[in-house]
Formats: structure tokens, sequence, C-alpha cells
């Protein structure tokens, strides 16, 4: 990401340039709740079928406490609900001053290792400004309590001059408090600091402005975190474009005075003979929508249209650092879709890669002409998947709301694939379909296709749209996370407000799962 620099329009003058932000540490200690120095200890609560129950974690903490800890916890109003945080102050009862207490919901929604992921992200969110925080419900599951904590310790701190009690510093510091520091954990804790950073990429990079992000920005802090992770990269200019039939690509980015790039990234990590794995991520680094210009009211989101660009780069730095056994080859076209005397006027046709002529009825319909680009030079290589990930459609919100991805396929077992993997790393989504009578609604009276179909079933013409460009015998799956990548209300779990990171986890399970299946 560049710097903020001063003479750029979005910048105070003189403000200093604002280093990134340190990294919340996690350590393991076997050491008991009752005796760690710390600023806070955090454990867990359930929603029992006769009131409050505490979780194992914090027996210690209770015997400490003269055993009156749940009744404390009552008296504050405890409840153990989902997400509910608890503050009580130990009064010197033991090291810690504070305790917090974060509820899992009900005993059988407790057993989901996504409850635990958020109650324990929504206490460390909670505890930002704190400097050290022990973790004491980690019996009930190092992952994914490791995930929840360093998925809340998140602010997005680039453009503050002034730090104060409004937005304090995330947790410095997490202790995980386990009976024995073992290796199972320590891989737990090392697989959870490694895909939560990736996360932290993805939302930065999708929280920085577009005047501090424009496609070559993006393209070079692709290049930096792939390349120190050990990732081969090849970022396509615009003459690069031009040579390989790129139209969509050109087209979208013709409106902007900053050029369009096409990022390929290759992780060998495969034996040779496991799947072929494609990802391919929308990077519109601002959406005005072009000539068809959006209402200002819905432009003020759109530096998050290219979150799929962002998740894809991610998770394959996150793939190599794990060193999971499979080959990808990711396609990350990038473009910044601006109104201008150069933009792509509706009506007019562009030739997309592989040929495929496409009539621009509506210059906002731009993240299927980059992404048609880079899915039929994905399918060049002749991989077994492609997965394409993409803030793609407002359809997708009336859908599914802000929080569950839609997930379209032309394959079943793929579909279910995405969703299984999805479920388990703890991201909302849901299988859509692609109905075929659909289709014509992309007819064109001029050329090969439409690029916007009728307003009925929008999200499901987009994902109909790219599908033309996915080559035959190859299993494609479709990732619409238009509400999903950007959180516009309140955080909530470990969730901010802002970028999200939509799509990694997702993406590093998928990853995962399909090494594992070719081991
Ligand atoms: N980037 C938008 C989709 C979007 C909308 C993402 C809201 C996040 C929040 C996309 O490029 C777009 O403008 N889609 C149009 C398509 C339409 C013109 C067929 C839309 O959904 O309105
Ligand atoms: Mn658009
Ligand atoms: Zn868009």
């Amino acid at each position: 990401m560049r710097e903020p620099s001063p003479n750029r329009v979005s910048q105070a003058p003189g403000r200093p340039p604002v280093a990134s932000p340190p990294v919340t540490s996690l350590s393991l200690s076997t050491s008991s709740a009752a005796e760690i120095e710390a600023d806070a200890v955090v454990v867990g609560v359930v929603q029992g079928a006769d009131g409050l129950v505490l979780l194992p974690g914090a027996d210690a903490l209770d015997a400490a406490l003269g055993g009156r800890l749940l009744a404390a916890l009552q008296g504050l109003g405890a409840t153990g609900k989902a997400e509910e945080v608890t503050r009580l102050a130990t009064l010197g009862a033991v090291p810690a001053p504070v305790l917090v207490a974060v509820g899992l919901g009900t005993q059988a929604e407790a057993d989901d290792p996504e409850r635990l992921r958020r109650a324990t992200g929504a206490g460390v969110r909670a505890l930002a400004g704190a400097s050290t925080v022990a973790l004491a419900l980690a019996g009930s599951g190092a992952r994914p309590v490791c995930e929840g904590a360093l998925l809340g310790a998140y602010s997005f701190d680039r453009y503050r001059t002034t730090s104060g009690a409004d937005h304090p510093a995330p947790v410095a510091s997490l202790v995980l408090l386990a009976d024995e520091d073992g290796g199972a954990l320590q891989e737990a804790a090392h697989r959870a600091e490694v895909v939560v950073r990736a996360v932290h990429l993805a939302r930065d990079l999708v929280n920085t402005p577009a005047v501090d992000l424009h496609p070559e920005d993006l393209a070079e802090a692709a290049r930096e975190r792939a390349a120190a992770a050990g990732v081969e990269v090849e970022v396509l200019d615009e003459q690069a474009l031009v040579d390989g039939g790129f139209g969509g690509i050109l087209g979208v980015g013709q409106g902007s005075v900053h050029p369009p790039r096409l990022v390929h990234l290759s992780y060998r990590g495969g034996s040779g003979s496991g799947p072929k794995v494609a990802l391919v991520g929308k990077g519109i680094t601002f959406d005005s929508g072009g000539l068809s210009l959006k209402p200002s009211a819905s432009m003020e989101t759109m530096k998050s249209d290219m979150g799929g660009a962002a998740a894809v780069v991610a998770a394959v730095v996150a793939v190599a650092e794990l060193d999971l056994a499979v080959d990808v080859e990711a396609w990350v076209p990038m473009a910044e879709n601006m109104p201008s005397g150069t933009a792509i006027r509706p009506s007019d046709v562009l030739t997309l890669r592989g040929g495929t002529t496409v009539e621009v009825n509506n210059t906002d319909a731009e993240g299927r002409l980059i992404l048609g680009d880079a899915i039929a030079r994905a399918c060049e290589d002749t991989p077994d998947v492609v997965v394409d990930v993409a803030t793609l459609t407002g359809a997708q919100l009336v859908a599914l709301g802000a929080r569950t991805t839609a997930v379209m396929s032309n394959d079943d077992g793929l579909r279910r694939q995405v969703v299984d993997a999805a479920a388990r790393a703890g991201e909302p989504s849901w299988p859509m379909p692609l109905p075929a009578e659909l289709r014509k609604g992309l007819d064109s009276e001029v050329a090969d296709l439409l690029n916007t179909g009728p307003r009925e079933g929008g999200m499901l013409t987009a994902g109909l749209f790219l599908q033309e460009f996915v080559a035959d015998g190859v299993r494609w799956a479709h990732l619409d996370i238009a509400g999903p990548a950007y959180n516009t209300a309140d955080a909530y779990g470990y969730t901010p407000h802002g970028g999200t990171g939509a799509a990694v986890r997702t993406f590093v399970q998928l990853l995962e799962d399909l090494g594992a299946a070719d081991a």
C-alpha cells in the first residue's frame, strides 16, 4: 500500500505518514488464570437450561474468588447469551484486575466452534486499549479461541493523527492459558496467526481509500506480500493487457487516469499430481459506476469493490506460509471504474480474452467484464477447479443480507465443498442456483453477450455471465461477497466496522481440503 502522500487531495496538509500498526502477539502459558499477570482474563459462560453456567476454564478464578464467580456474574446481569460481554473487577483476589465473561449462547450452540470464535473476539474487542489479555477458555477449542481473539484485535488507524479513548489500540499481547503447551496447541496457534494476519491484510487493503490504492498500488501490494511469502508474481501492465487481448479489463480501466493491471500469482505446493486450483478475485479499486454513474450514497463504500482481489491475494499468501500441499494459480484483475471523456459508453462492444464480444448496456456492471477476462485466462492452463470471488451485485445483499456469501457453481459437489469449507472456517454462506432460463436475459442484438440482464435474479444472471467464460470440463464456483466484504453496520463478534476480510478463511480451508483429498 502506498503511504499517504501530502500532495494528494485526500490528505490533510502536513500530516505525518502513519506507520503500519504493530501486530498483536500470541503466546502460550501453562500458568493458572488465578496467577497470570495480565490486564484482564477472559472466561466463557453458557446459557444453561437452569441459568448461567461457567465453562471449565473459569474454575481456578472461581476458586480464588471463593466460589462466588457465578453469583457475581449473575448479579451483574450476565445470561450467557451469544457475544454478551460482562466485566467484573477482581478486587485483588487475583493478579489480573479485570475478568471478562463472554457468552457462547445455549449449550447446543456453544458446541459450534464459531460461537467460541465470536465470543472470544467480542471479548478481545471490548478490551481494546489493554496491553496483555489472558484467555482462559482454550479447553473448549484452542484454534477457534486463537482465531477469534486475533480477529478481534484489529483496528484501521492509518489515517488517525490522534489516539484516544474513543478509538483505543487493539490488545497488544494475547496469552492462551492451557494445561500443557504441546505441539498440537502450538500448531493451532501458528495456523491462527498466519490465517488472521492474512485476514488483516485483506481488511487493510479494503479499508485503504481509493486515492491511496489505485490499481498499480494494489498490484504492488500484492507483489510485495506474495513475494515475501515465496509466491511467484507476474504483473501485466497496459501493454501486456493489449497484447493479451484483455478487452474487459482495458475497457473498464480506460475511463481512469490510473491504468489497469492483471496480477498473476503462482504457488506450487502440490506434488504435481494433485488438483490444480485457480483463484480469481475482482479488483475494482473504486466503482463510481462509470458513465452509468451510481447515486452518491451507493458510491460511499465503493473503495471496497476490490474485496475479492484482497481475499485472493491474502489467501494465497496464507496458503504459501502454511506450506499447503496444493498448486494454486491466481489471476487478479484490477481497474478503476470512472466516468470521463475516455470512459466506455453504454452500447460499446468489448472483445474479451478468448474472443467473446460483449455489448456493455450498463457500465456499472463492470466486475463481470474484468472477471470474464481473468476466468478465460485462468482456464487456458486447464485447471481442475476455478473459484472466483467478487463484490459483484447489489442483488446479493437483497437476497441474503449483509453477512451471508452466495455460492454458485456449475458443479453440485464443488458448491457443497465450498459451502462446507466456509462453514468450518466460520464464514456464513448459502448455495444459490444458476437457472438456465435466465441466460436469455443476456442475449445482445449486436454482440455475443449483453453485460446486464433484467433486475430480477440479478445475482444469478451475473453468475451466468461469468459461466460463459469457464472452459468446458472445468469445475467452477463463484462467490458473491458484495455484502460480507464490508460491514457498514457496527462491529460485532470479531468483525470490525468496514473491511472484514471475507472469503480469506474460506479459501484457506478449501485449499487445505483440496490438498488433503489428494494426499
Ligand atoms: N460493485 C457493485 C456491486 C455492489 C453493490 C457491491 C453494493 C457492494 C455493495 C457492482 O459493480 C455493481 O455496480 N453492480 C450493479 C449491477 C447492475 C448494474 C446490473 C448492481 O448490483 O446494481
Ligand atoms: Mn458497478
Ligand atoms: Zn463493482
